[in-house]
């Protein structure tokens, strides 16, 4: 959306939040009736695509194999969003609050914002259950959004914010990249994601509108402290791929119906690790919308601590 010169900052805010309200309210769908239509996973398509599951890389697989992999990985993409949208909505809430006897458009984004990711949260939960009626016993996922919510939310609202708007950007990208355009992905799975994308493109401007708000609250010190967080934050979402890539690895090891040498096993496990790491960290980070937005609000130095945190994950 491009605005007149003459409108000042605070009225092209208050113009976007008006116009996210809009398409939000234009875009609503229901789990059931849009998304889901009583259908089931064609478990003869891959979910996750090679692009993001990395599964065609490991060449000891065969076809059926992979296809198997990016099934498991799939299953933990749509656990995963569902634990982050618990502390996604939990802070749009709070968020919203700051919003509640002033600019009644922002007020109302946030508010369908929240309802939006409760409802996600819903819809992930449906797909969990798919996937469990359809997929071998025995898978797990292990992160508790509670505990991880509570955790999150110990951190300032600069850095949540940063770490919302990373993920809202990068689900974006994932979509229009790669899972909107894959032919061999199964159809009910891409429309998860057809729906979920279409919420998300108003979610990822709120985050920015927040985020920019919150900056300008804070002191330099502030500032520099939230940059910190962010770091940790980045470092606890490692830690929750290290705890779930064993798990989805082991899985895949015990039900892909042959047995793997020690080596091979352990080359699942690196691979599986390597592709949570590209889609939950690297994808956001490099992608430009976040890239320009993250190098716009904070120093160069700043920006150094955060590139030499980040290096150990993006080798
Ligand atoms: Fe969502
Ligand atoms: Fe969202």
């Amino acid at each position: 959306m491009s605005f007149p010169q003459s409108m000042t900052q605070a009225q092209v805010d208050s113009a976007r939040y008006a116009k996210v309200v809009e398409v939000s309210k234009r875009v609503r769908w229901d789990i059931e009736r849009d998304v889901i239509r009583g259908r089931k996973f064609d478990f003869d398509k891959k979910f996750l695509p090679d692009s993001l599951s990395k599964a065609n890389e490991l060449a000891f697989l065969g076809h059926d194999e992979q296809r198997f992999l990016s099934q498991i990985q799939g299953r933990t993409y749509a656990n995963t969003f569902g634990l982050v949208e618990r502390f996604i909505a939990a802070k749009m809430l709070d968020v919203a609050r700051e919003h509640e006897l002033g600019d009644q458009k922002a007020l109302e984004a946030l508010v369908r914002f929240t309802d939006e990711e409760i409802k996600h949260q819903e819809l992930f939960r449906r797909v969990e259950r798919m996937c469990a009626e359809q997929m071998p016993e025995g898978y797990t996922f292990l992160p508790e959004p509670n505990a991880v919510a509570t955790a999150v939310l110990s951190k300032s609202t600069w850095a949540v914010l940063a770490l919302t708007c990373h993920i809202e950007i990068f689900v974006l990208s994932h979509y229009r990249e790669s899972i909107g355009t894959n032919a061999d992905i199964s159809e009910v799975w891409k429309d998860v994601f057809l729906f979920h994308w279409k919420e998300e493109s108003q979610h990822a401007i709120l985050d920015e509108l927040e985020w920019r708000r919150e900056h300008e609250r804070l002191t330099e010190d502030e500032r520099d402290r939230a940059v910190t967080e962010l770091i940790e934050l980045v470092g606890a979402v490692d830690g929750i791929l290290q705890t779930q890539a064993p798990a989805d690895a082991a899985y895949f090891v015990r039900h892909a119906g042959r047995t793997f040498s020690s080596q091979e096993a352990k080359a699942v496990h690196d691979q599986v690790l390597q592709a949570y790491r590209w889609q939950y960290i690297v994808t956001g980070v490099r992608e430009p919308r976040f890239a320009e937005l993250l190098s716009a609000l904070v120093t160069p130095a700043q920006m150094e601590r955060i590139g030499k945190a980040l290096a150990p994950i993006l080798a």
